[in-house]
């Protein structure tokens, strides 16, 4: 799509990318199609005086400062919608995988410790009739609380304001602290700002009942990753699914030892389809701003 229409420079193999970089990268470009991993700072924006639009392939754009962006007009569109159902799907898999210990499971079984059936083998805990609190009830924090519903949990939500899509989810509206001390599942989908950045932290973690499960695909800064490491360690909590990570991506340290945690690396939206229409929305974004129409999705 872009290729048709204008010069492409592709910048391949450094990933993730630096300031410098990306500063290299901008040089005489009106048009960036760019990472969420890509730090697009006041210093990058500012270096690319003829830049109009930034086409983030994702729907958090913590990484732009976007404050910047609106100061020089130039417009950042992301991709919202597309990747809701498959990052719900991606924080219901974590879910099932740290409930059922499904991982944990594999491992044994293809390391030949399975040695015949046993009453106590692998237990796990069962979510049916339990209570999901979702934090962030977005798009995506609907698509994941209908999922729970589907899997007879009544669903809590903690949300700044009242949210439009709790009705279509049965979804109460708590307090955060209450959410943490009642829910036996707590799934993350909040975005990345200045209000969530730490809203886990050690004294909100405390008060995870003994065996909830933290799921969080949502950014790793929303939780105290050492302070959960600890409760994970203690067995203060059943388990954790985590396909994000405070400083991706680099790990929390004894994080990789812990057999109560599934893991995965930032692959929310990481179907088929689902980054397939992630790129299409990004060319035709540009496309719409360089040939002057008005951009869908954009956030600035
Ligand atoms: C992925 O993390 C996204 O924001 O799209
Ligand atoms: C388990 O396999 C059962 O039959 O209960």
């Amino acid at each position: 799509m872009l290729e048709e229409r204008f010069r492409v420079n592709l910048l391949e193999g450094a990933d993730p990318r630096t300031p410098a970089d990306l500063r290299r990268a901008l040089r005489g470009s009106a048009a960036v199609l760019g990472m969420l991993s890509d730090p697009f700072t006041r210093e990058v924006i500012e270096s690319a005086p003829e830049l109009k639009v930034i086409a983030t392939y994702a729907v958090g754009y913590n990484n732009i400062d976007i404050a910047c962006c609106r100061e020089r007009g130039i417009r950042v569109c992301n991709t919202p919608d597309v990747l809701t159902e498959a990052t719900a799907e991606l924080a219901f898999a974590l879910l099932l995988a740290v409930s059922r210990r499904i991982v944990e499971g594999d491992r044994f079984t293809r390391e030949g410790r399975f040695t015949g059936w046993q009453p106590g083998l692998m237990l796990g805990v069962e979510l049916w009739g339990k209570t999901c609190g979702v934090i962030g009830l977005g798009r995506i924090g609907a698509a994941f609380a209908r999922r729970a519903r589907a899997s007879g949990m009544d669903v809590v939500y903690a949300n700044r304001s009242e949210s439009p899509h709790a009705a279509a989810v049965q979804a109460r509206r708590v307090p955060l602290e209450e959410l943490l001390r009642t829910a036996d599942v707590v799934s993350i989908h909040t975005p990345l700002n200045a209000e969530s950045a730490g809203l886990l932290s050690r004294e909100r973690l405390a008060l995870l009942k003994a065996d909830a499960i933290l799921v969080n695909t949502a950014r790793g800064q929303v939780v105290d990753e050492a302070a959960l490491v600890e409760l994970l360690r203690a067995r203060r909590i059943f388990g954790a699914g985590l396909d994000v990570f405070e400083r991706e991506p680099e790990l929390s340290p004894g994080l990789v030892d812990l057999p109560n945690v599934v893991l995965a690396p930032h692959a929310g939206s990481a179907t088929r389809e689902t980054r397939a229409k992630m790129g299409e929305l990004c060319a035709q974004a540009i496309i719409d701003v360089l040939e002057g129409r008005e951009p869908r999705n954009a956030v600035v």
